[in-house]
């Protein structure tokens, strides 16, 4: 028996992203034009399965739905309180929020430690984009439901195995 996933609202996001990153623009910008498209329709839920959606106990679950040598798309599920390790990213990056709150906090290094530089917290529609350098951060889920994000990377993360160029362990100061 053949099944095939049907993910509503993916064909057109990654047909939508592809016209973006084939004009070239530099990194930042390709980040911002691909946050406009997020912003302009941003999938549903139901873009990940039941079983997809209900995350882990043990720690956020990363979803890769799509990845191509030019940009990858992952969801993220995030059981309340979940958090990544503070890293830093190989490309541009572009995030909407389904559902949840997902904070951020942004570092500096220092070269022997981290200075926090900034937080924000992400709600749910809300989507942002960003390119390095400059983006050395921390994300935890601190609303009490399981929240869910999309995240487009300039990059293959299937290739690559992760969008994460480091992981910083760092005392922060
Ligand atoms: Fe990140």
């Amino acid at each position: 028996m053949n099944i095939t996933l049907t993910r509503p609202g993916l064909d057109e996001l990654i047909k939508g992203i592809g016209t973006i990153v084939e004009r070239g623009l530099e990194p930042r910008d390709t980040a911002f034009a691909v946050a406009d498209l997020l912003r302009a329709g941003l999938p549903g839920l139901d873009i990940l399965t039941d079983e997809e959606r209900a995350g882990s106990a043990d720690t956020y679950r990363s979803f890769p739905l799509h990845a191509q040598e030019e940009f990858s798309v992952v969801a993220v599920v995030w059981h309340p309180g979940q958090e990544t390790r503070i890293h830093d990213h190989v490309s541009w990056c572009t995030f909407g929020i389904l559902s949840g709150v997902e904070h951020e906090t942004l570092y500096r290094d220092m070269g022997d430690h981290l200075v926090e530089i900034g937080r924000a917290a992400n709600l749910p529609g809300e989507v942002s984009g960003f390119a390095p350098p400059g983006d050395i951060h921390k994300v935890q889920n601190t609303s009490a439901e399981i929240g869910v994000s999309l995240h487009v990377y300039g990059a293959d993360v299937a290739k690559l195995g992760s969008s994460v160029r480091r992981y910083y362990d760092l005392p922060v100061r």
